[in-house]
């Protein structure tokens, strides 16, 4: 990062108490099954799409107070953003909206997959990763990156009261990655660990490959556990 004041402490607007968390692409799994641990937990979501009808329709099956409408609309009123989209649609979506997000918190989940007939695999990516990218493109926003190496179908299976996994937390503004790390102890089971600088994203991106892979042969739903840090 060439410019000290991308992504920097400076760029950053004092944080909500009670911030409204908006999912760019929250109508895809993840998105929602974020969208539903954090309802859950009482906070206020806002669910974005493509099509703001869509966006309403499935923040009408959650729990909690959410309400949905066009991604434009959710970046603008939301207080901390998650882009939520396949990483085919990721800069396209965040180059729209830098005015929108600027200030903010921008959480990125996204891993950049290809799949073929041996299963998933890490693409290249010119910026270093999807959270880098996005850094990038939004040099007035704060990207952390989170949530890449946790299930959607762990986090939307209504019959589990936790998603027993840790995230691992990247970003290189501390107050950010400390949100981050406290919204993810808002989802029951849950725990945040900070996990390096927003430079160390690409191999977490990544492993969400290796992860498939374990999936695939062992029937599961596998995510992280750091040791020895409490
Ligand atoms: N699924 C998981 O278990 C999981 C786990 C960790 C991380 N992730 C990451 O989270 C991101 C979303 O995953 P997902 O499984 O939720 O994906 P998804 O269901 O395929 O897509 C999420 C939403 O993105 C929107 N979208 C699709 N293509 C788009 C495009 N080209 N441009 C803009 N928006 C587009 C769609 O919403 P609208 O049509 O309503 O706009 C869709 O509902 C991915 O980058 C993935 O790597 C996923």
């Amino acid at each position: 990062m060439t410019d000290p004041n991308v992504g920097s402490h400076d760029v950053l607007a004092p944080l909500a108490e009670s911030p409204v968390i908006g999912l760019l692409g929250g109508t895809g799994d993840q998105g929602l099954g974020l969208a539903y641990r954090w309802s859950g937990a009482g906070i206020s979501v806002m669910i974005g799409s493509r099509d703001a009808k869509r966006a309403a329709q499935a923040a009408s099956s959650l729990p909690g107070s959410a309400s949905g409408d066009s991604n434009l609309a959710v970046a603008e009123a939301c207080d901390i953003a998650v882009i939520a989209v396949p990483w085919a649609g990721h800069a396209d979506l965040i180059s729209a909206l830098p005015q929108e997000l600027a200030g903010k918190i921008v959480i990125d989940c996204v891993n950049p997959l290809g799949f073929d007939k041996r299963g998933a695999f890490a693409l290249p990516v010119p910026e270093g990763s999807a959270a880098e990218q996005a850094q990038q493109l939004l040099p007035d926003s704060v990207v952390v990156g989170a949530f890449h190496n946790v299930s959607s179908v762990l986090l939307k299976d209504e019959s589990l009261a936790e998603v027993a996994t840790d995230t691992l937390v990247l970003g290189d503004v501390k107050e950010a990655t400390d949100e981050v790390q406290r919204l993810a102890a808002m989802i029951p089971g849950m725990r945040g660990v900070f996990g390096g600088r927003l430079r160390n994203s690409s191999q977490i991106e990544a492993l969400t490959a290796n992860l498939i892979s374990i999936n695939r042969r062992y029937k599961a739903h596998a995510g992280i556990r750091i040791t020895d840090v409490n």
